[in-house]
């Protein structure tokens, strides 16, 4: 295999790393019964009509998910993985809330993928953050609560809150008073928005949530003034390609729009969302979209760089990332 194209990935789910061999063992392993016989059983099920039935199986795959260990395991499967598809740097949602509803402490999960990611950089050459999600589908109240049991992870494994999950009906309005706050706290700030739901929700992250990059925001284009702001702002778009294809945001990779938000001087990354549901990581996104829309050599460098300048990375390390990309032949 050539040597993939070195990256950023800021839009990767955790919980959506978790394969379904591994989703196996930590079932055995933790005495859990689930209605999968074989990893291919599991892997049958993978069919998506929208995003609200890839989440109903993603939250309930997340039983598996109980211990530290289990929470270490999963992180290092992703960067070994992730190393492999050419990720320099990871920025690493997950969903707090998805395991304390469950009756798992919130200092469980941190600290186990904190075992992982603490020490990424030697072993797998991979820097990383971790960036908190509130669930849109639960309260205000809700998210105010684990931002604050979160306090004392700022700053040192958790440097950064967005916000996913359900989203239409769940505008960004809701979550303006948690944002704020962890504003104030000097953490970074995202949200998902224009997924499935209307250009609306990405004005409201931009205004009320005063987010610095939008995930996904494909929807965008509908909307010609907020394209022009985003162009003029520079607003990272973190966009994943299979994701759209396998939640039916987008009929097929040949109809994706990513080339028209390249052409409209958007600051467009790839990404892969839930690699293990939606059929491939980081390279295979690239793979994909060169395959189906022959992005050139040149359209993948600037996607590689743009990566790297969405990251929330200090200068000095982008830079030094930004000469690898440049210094990248393609094979
Ligand atoms: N949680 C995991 N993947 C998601 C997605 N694509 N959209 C919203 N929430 C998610
Ligand atoms: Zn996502």
């Amino acid at each position: 295999m050539t040597t993939p194209l070195p990256k950023a990935e800021l839009h990767l789910h955790i919980e959506g790393t978790l394969e379904p061999e591994l989703a196996l063992a930590l079932a055995a392993r933790n005495g859990i019964d689930l209605p999968y016989g074989s990893a291919d059983d599991l892997r049958a099920a993978y069919s998506f009509r929208d995003l609200q039935s890839f989440l109903d199986l993603y939250y309930a795959l997340m039983a598996v998910l109980r211990t530290e260990q289990d929470f270490t395991d999963l992180a290092e499967a992703y960067l070994a993985r992730a190393r492999r598809q050419g990720v320099r740097h990871a920025e690493i949602f997950f969903d707090p809330q998805a395991h304390t509803a469950r009756g798992v402490d919130l200092r469980t999960v941190v600290e186990g993928l904190g075992r992982a990611l603490d020490s990424a950089e030697q072993r797998h050459g991979i820097t990383t953050r971790l960036i908190l999600c509130f669930l849109r589908d639960l309260s205000a109240e809700d998210a105010l609560e684990t931002l604050e049991s979160a306090r004392p992870y700022f700053g040192t494994l958790i440097t950064a809150v967005g916000l996913d999950s359900a989203e239409v009906g769940n505008p960004p309005s809701k979550f303006q008073e948690v944002f704020a706050l962890a504003r104030e706290a000097g953490l970074h700030l995202v949200a998902h928005a224009g997924e499935e739901g209307p250009p609306e929700y990405v004005w409201e992250a931009l205004d009320l949530l005063r987010v610095e990059r939008i995930d996904h925001g494909i929807r965008s284009l509908e909307d010609e003034r907020l394209v022009e702001r985003l162009r003029r702002e520079r607003v990272p778009l973190t966009v994943c390609p299979l994701s759209n294809v396998r939640l039916r945001c987008v009929d097929r990779l040949e109809d994706h729009p990513l080339p028209r938000m390249l052409e409209a001087g958007l600051l467009v990354t790839v990404n892969s969302d839930d690699p293990s549901y939606f059929g491939g990581y980081v390279e295979d996104n690239f793979r994909a979209l060169t395959a189906a829309l022959g992005l050139d050599e040149e359209q993948r460098r600037t996607l590689a760089a743009n990566s790297f300048h969405a990251s929330f990375l200090d200068d000095k390390q982008r830079a030094a990332y930004l000469a690898e990309v440049e210094a990248h032949r393609f094979g």
